[in-house]
């Protein structure tokens, strides 16, 4: 990655900014039911405690429109933190008011504080530069970005701050993200095989036409394989389809084939006669999908076949459920797949909420390479967009330009008058 890290920046006793993303599921009782986004922030905080850095966090939890809502209060997040650092944080009842102020000055070297949800301010989605200047305020000139997630959002807290502060940095969660991620699609060892899943091809469709030109195959499954499916003219029956996306992926097909990359479909499908887990269902071939049904899960034939491909491959990317995972009936071909990239000995770098808790479900976390925090981020990066927030950061390289330009005008600069 050419962005500077906090490795890179002197952060004794200085007040640093850190924007993290905590968005993360809670329940009906505002208890947080998954704390990847939290755990993975860790690195980085511990790091800059160490380091002697004054910690102010600060992140978005939902979407809360610019208003203040309780249910989306980042103070549960201020107490799972509490407990994961084993140590005390300092929760604002704001984000850059009286409460934010008092906190953050009142910060001792090492001490920890975590700002009020910052989307409960309206102008962070405008990237509003008053916004922006507030939060650079708060710290010593410096600002680490190590939300990943919110990477694709060009908000006040995400690119905007980083027009009033010094230094803008990557945090090592964000450094970690745009390795591998960034790695497998600049680098892969070959054969690479991106596996795609999800209910929307619309989603997909920009990650596939960008990866066509990178890897040896693409496995596709989940609701989106139908509007593929539809493409090459099989009858899909009641199955999710995006008709206006059809000429799309017939676009794909053609390219893909054009330029020598495999895309394969499910041979068979898992259907049943409604969008339900309690209905009749039974395994059929995708050309023989009876009518009034869909199909919700790949099949046997198929996971078979990924399988193989899996097997021989020395990157695999994978992105989205094979099947409908909220239905137990359905969560097979994700299931076996998921196992079978844990069983190979490939980079494996997986993202998207339902293969990431399939993963999870299965206890087969260890055995990927990279398990990213980003959704949408993730998929814009492999779309290969720039991600404003990761754009804004310093950059190594141009650093080094700019010093030599500047050793360039001194050397000038002497020749021209020459030290006697
Ligand atoms: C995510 O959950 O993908 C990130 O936190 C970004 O959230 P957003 O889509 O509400 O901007």
């Amino acid at each position: 990655m050419n962005k500077k890290t906090i490795r890179d920046v002197d952060l004794k006793g200085k007040k640093v900014l850190v924007r993290c993303d905590f968005n993360v599921p809670l329940d009906e009782n505002g208890k947080i039911t998954d704390n990847t986004r939290i755990t993975a922030a860790l690195p980085t905080i511990q790091y800059l405690r160490e380091q002697g850095a004054k910690v102010i966090l600060c992140s978005h939890l939902g979407r809360p429109k610019g208003q203040v809502n309780e249910k989306y209060s980042l103070q549960p997040v201020a107490d799972e933190l509490k407990d994961l650092l084993d140590t005390d944080v300092k929760f604002a009842s704001d984000v850059t008011g009286s409460s934010a102020k008092s906190t953050t000055e009142a910060l001792r070297d090492g001490e920890v504080a975590l700002l009020e949800n910052v989307r409960f301010d309206p102008r962070e989605e405008q990237n509003d530069d008053t916004l922006a200047m507030e939060l650079a305020s708060l710290s010593d000139g410096i600002y680490v970005n190590d939300a990943f997630g919110a990477a694709h959002r060009a908000h006040s807290s995400t690119e905007g701050v980083t027009h009033h502060v010094d230094e803008s940095v990557a945090g090592l969660l964000m450094e970690k993200e745009i390795e591998f991620l960034g790695g497998v699609l600049e680098s892969p060892e070959e054969p690479f095989v991106a596996i795609l899943g999800g209910a929307k091809v619309s989603d997909k469709i920009g990650v596939i036409e960008n990866l066509i030109d990178k890897v040896d195959e693409i496995l596709i499954g989940g609701g989106m394989a139908f509007t593929f499916l539809k493409a090459k003219g099989y009858d899909i029956g009641d199955s999710i389809c995006e008709e206006d996306k059809v000429e799309e992926a017939k676009r794909i097909l053609k390219k893909a084939e054009d330029e020598g990359v495999k895309i394969r479909l499910p041979k068979d499908v898992h259907v049943t006669k409604e969008f339900s887990n309690d209905t009749p269902d039974k395994m059929v071939d995708v050309d023989k999908i009876p009518e009034g049904y869909q199909g919700l899960d790949i099949g046997p034939k198929t996971v078979m076949e990924f399988e193989k491909e899996l097997q021989g491959a020395k990157t695999v990317l994978w992105n989205g459920p094979l099947g409908v995972c909220e239905f137990s009936k359905f969560t097979i071909g994700t299931e076996r797949i998921a196992e079978a990239i844990a069983n190979t000995d490939a980079v494996s770098v997986v993202g998207g909420g339902d293969s990431v808790a399939a993963i999870k479900k299965l206890g087969l976390a260890d055995q990927f390479t990279h398990i990213s925090t980003g959704g949408g981020a993730s998929l814009e990066l492999l779309e290969g967009k720039t991600l404003p927030g990761l754009a804004a950061l310093t950059d190594k390289e141009m650093e080094k330009e700019e010093r030599q330009e500047t050793k360039s005008d001194i050397t000038k600069n002497t020749r021209e008058n020459p030290i006697r």
